[in-house]
This record gives C-alpha cells, sequence and structure tokens, in this order.
C-alpha cells in the first residue's frame, strides 16, 4: 500500500515529504535520544527546518513562508514525527497554531511583523490558551487585560505553553470583559522581550522532553493596542478555530508516531525467533500488526480528508472542526495504541533506552491530551452531530 491511499499527492507534496524525510533522517534521528535524554531544546536542528522551509508551509512566500497547502503540512509533519515527536511540536506550534491565526486573523501591519520572521523561521512562536486553573474550559480564564489609553495592561498566569521557555512571540488569549464570559476573550500577539512578561520553570514532561513547556507570567505587561488579534471580545473564537487546524497537526503528528512504532514492531517481528520460529508467525503477534496497520491507514484517511477540508474553507469560508476533531482523536488514540503494541511485542528490550520504542510509548501520550482531550473531541464531534448540548 502506498501512502497515497486517495490520489491527493502531487509531485510538489512528494517533494515536501521526500525533503522532509531525508532531513529527519540525517539530521534529527542521530541527536533524538540525547536532547529526549537531556530535555534541551534543540536550537540547532530547529534552525534548520526554518530554513528549509518547515516553520511556516502554508504561509505565503510574500511573508515569509513556503506558500504550499495543508496536505504538504501534512506530510512534512507526519515524516518529521516519525522520527521524534519533540521536533514535530516545536514544528506544529509554529505553523498551524500560530502561524494560521496571523494570516487568517491579522492585518497587514502584524503580517509584515510577527507572521513573517516565525514563518521564515527566524523566531520561535507560541500559543497560550491554558491557565492552571481552565485547561478543557478553556472559556474560565481569570487571567485579565485591562484597557489604557493606547494599551493593555495585563495581569496573570497562563500554563502549559508550549516553547514558552524559548519563544519571541507569543499568541495570547486573556480576559478584557470579564462579565462577559467567553465573549470578553481577546488575542494579542506578545512580545516576550518587553518589560513584565516572565516563564515559570519548565515543565518536567513524560514525553516530548526536548520540546520545552512552561507556564508565563504578566506583571503588569503592557501591550500596544495594534497588536491585538481580531477585534475585541473575539479573542475565544480565534482560539477554538486556530485550535481546528492544530487539532490536523496533532493528528499529523500522532500519525508519523505510529507508523514509526508499527515499522519498528514489523521489523522485529521478522527478525526474533521465540521457540524456533519468527515471533511474527505466531498469530498472537501478527493480529496485532494486523490492527496497529488498519488503525494508521484509516488515521490516514482521517487526517489527509481533514487537511483537505480546511483547504477548501480556505477559498468558501466555514469550518472544517468535525473532520479535524475526529482526525486528531482517532490518530491520538492509534498513536498510543501502536505504540503500546510495540513494546510489547519488543518485551524487555522494548522497554530499555537501547531502542526508541520506549520514546514513542512516552510521546504518543501527550497527543491524547495537548491541543483538546480525546474527551473533548468526542464532546465536540457529538455536539456537532446531535445539534444538543
Ligand atoms: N470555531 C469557531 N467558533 C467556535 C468553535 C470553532 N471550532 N468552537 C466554538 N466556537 C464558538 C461557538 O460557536 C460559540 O459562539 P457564540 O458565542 O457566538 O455562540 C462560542 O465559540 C462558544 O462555544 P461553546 O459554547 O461550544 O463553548 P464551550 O465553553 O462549551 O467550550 C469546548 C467548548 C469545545 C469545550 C472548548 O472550550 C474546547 O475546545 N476546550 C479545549 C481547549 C483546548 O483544546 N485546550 C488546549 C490548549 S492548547 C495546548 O494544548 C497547549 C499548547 O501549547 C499546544
Amino acid at each position: 500500500m502506498n501512502n497515497d491511499p486517495l490520489g491527493l499527492i502531487t509531485s510538489e507534496h512528494e517533494m515536501i515529504r521526500q525533503a522532509a524525510r531525508d532531513f529527519a533522517q540525517k539530521e534529527i534521528a542521530p541527536i533524538a535520544a540525547e536532547f529526549d535524554e537531556s530535555g534541551e531544546f534543540p536550537y540547532q536542528t530547529i534552525k534548520k527546518m526554518g530554513e528549509m522551509g518547515f516553520m511556516g508551509i502554508e504561509v505565503p512566500e510574500e511573508y515569509g513562508g513556503a506558500g504550499m497547502d495543508t496536505l504538504a503540512y501534512v506530510l512534512a509533519l507526519e515524516e518529521i514525527c516519525k522520527v521524534d515527536a519533540s521536533h514535530g511540536t516545536i514544528m506544529s506550534v509554529n505553523n498551524s497554531l500560530f502561524c494560521y491565526a496571523v494570516l487568517r486573523y491579522g492585518n497587514e501591519w502584524q503580517k509584515q511583523n510577527f507572521l513573517t520572521p516565525v514563518a521564515a523561521g527566524e523566531k520561535i512562536a507560541a500559543y497560550s490558551l491554558t491557565e492552571p486553573m481552565s485547561g478543557s474550559d478553556a472559556g474560565s480564564m481569570r487571567s485579565r487585560a485591562e484597557r489604557d489609553g493606547e494599551f493593555y495592561i495585563l495581569n496573570g498566569r497562563k500554563s502549559w505553553v508550549t516553547s514558552a521557555p524559548v519563544a519571541d512571540i507569543i499568541l495570547v488569549f486573556i480576559m478584557t470583559q470579564p462579565d462577559l464570559a467567553h465573549k470578553g476573550i481577546s488575542a494579542f500577539l506578545i512580545d516576550t522581550t518587553q518589560p513584565g512578561f516572565s516563564r515559570g520553570k519548565k515543565e518536567p514532561k513524560l514525553g516530548i522532553r526536548a520540546s520545552a513547556t512552561s507556564e508565563i507570567v504578566f506583571e503588569n505587561f503592557r501591550v500596544p493596542v495594534e497588536n491585538r488579534l481580531g477585534e475585541e471580545g473575539e479573542g475565544f473564537k480565534i482560539a477554538m478555530s486556530v485550535l481546528d487546524a492544530g487539532r490536523i497537526g496533532i493528528a499529523a503528528q500522532s500519525l508519523g508516531i505510529a507508523e514509526a512504532a508499527y515499522e519498528a514492531s514489523l521489523e522485529y517481528t521478522r527478525e526474533r525467533e521465540a521457540f524456533g520460529q519468527k515471533i511474527g508467525q505466531f498469530q498472537g503477534i501478527g493480529f496485532k500488526l494486523a490492527d496497529m496497520k488498519t488503525r494508521i491507514e484509516a488515521s490516514r484517511l482521517l487526517t489527509y480528508a481533514a487537511a483537505m477540508a480546511k483547504e477548501k474553507t480556505k477559498k468558501s469560508g466555514g469550518r472544517f472542526t468535525l473532520e479535524a476533531s475526529m482526525a486528531k482523536l482517532f490518530a491520538s488514540e492509534t498513536a498510543m495504541f501502536c505504540a503500546h503494541e510495540a513494546v510489547q511485542i519488543h518485551g524487555g528490550i522494548g522497554y530499555s533506552k537501547e531502542l526508541p520504542v520506549e520514546r514513542y510509548f512516552r510521546d504518543a501520550k501527550i497527543t491524547e491530551i495537548y491541543e483538546g482531550t480525546s474527551e473533548i473531541q468526542r464532546l465536540v464531534i457529538s455536539r456537532l452531530e446531535t445539534g444538543l448540548r
């Protein structure tokens, strides 16, 4: 089976997929285990990924990007994550949570000043919605921004911000009118070099350990009105629609992890012998491989279909929420399933840091949590399908 079940992949797509595959093998594979172990941020490879055009794949060339489509982004991200999900996380936040947001909702000045350096890979970006007391219930945030002439003054604490320890620019969602609940949330583009901004300690994580995550704190942080993305009160809708794009990225990441776990397992079952035969000859192992492969191909169909749904809305408008949530839900549970089976198939050596299989297992778990847990995806899908709340 080739990796183009729907006949969607053009020669341009194939080129970026191959470039990402080669880059991941040559530059990331040799360092992935070391950076996972140390938890250091992989500045050098991320910089090179920026030079390759991987940090703003869907951004038009006039704004520093590669000017390609969503499927191109998905294919490249899948290849990077097949080798290392940490690099993939950094890439996905830049592309779908930041660049997509500024491209869709930003004005010309914001595109020139914030989008272009991030899409060109010269600056690292982050997206900040979650707070210590508001995760899945994103609308219940407590951080505040008060208008003061041509500025807003921000106060509060946001948590679990991917890339925050290294980010130059952060898209932050914050309450400007608490009495309006989610309709009182606004979005701001934050320059992290300004006074009143600080970063909390780096989170010690189970997986994606080379992608840095921390809290961020605002203490009387002054942000100019011109840095507000969209209108006042539009922040929640911006956050949600941008997460739709982000969830396609997490689906692609999950697909990459699942494929890596599957391919390692396939190779091992052809070589490892027990009771006088290859372990792949045991039905108990063969059936695991069959389930892994089937779920991977189903994830691929959902993920590529979600990419195409998003692509369509670029011309026609509308939402791709359902497609993105279904892809994220199924692909992330597939990544966890495949990584779990891969460790089981490998036995003791799968539990050891000698092989990357245990890293796939640790990295897979976050895909069921960030950018909306599996439970939130089920809620989104069921609400859209039933029309009930
Ligand atoms: N696109 C556009 N608008 C949307 C939307 C979407 N996908 N989803 C909701 N909206 C709009 C609704 O139409 C509604 O508009 P009106 O006020 O005009 O009616 C408004 O937003 C409120 O919607 P809901 O009533 O559905 O809101 P809710 O409070 O019930 O929340 C939710 C819905 C699905 C639970 C949402 O809060 C959610 O997705 N939660 C999970 C948050 C999440 O994914 N967090 C991860 C953060 S990022 C991260 O992981 C860290 C990182 O660095 C990667």
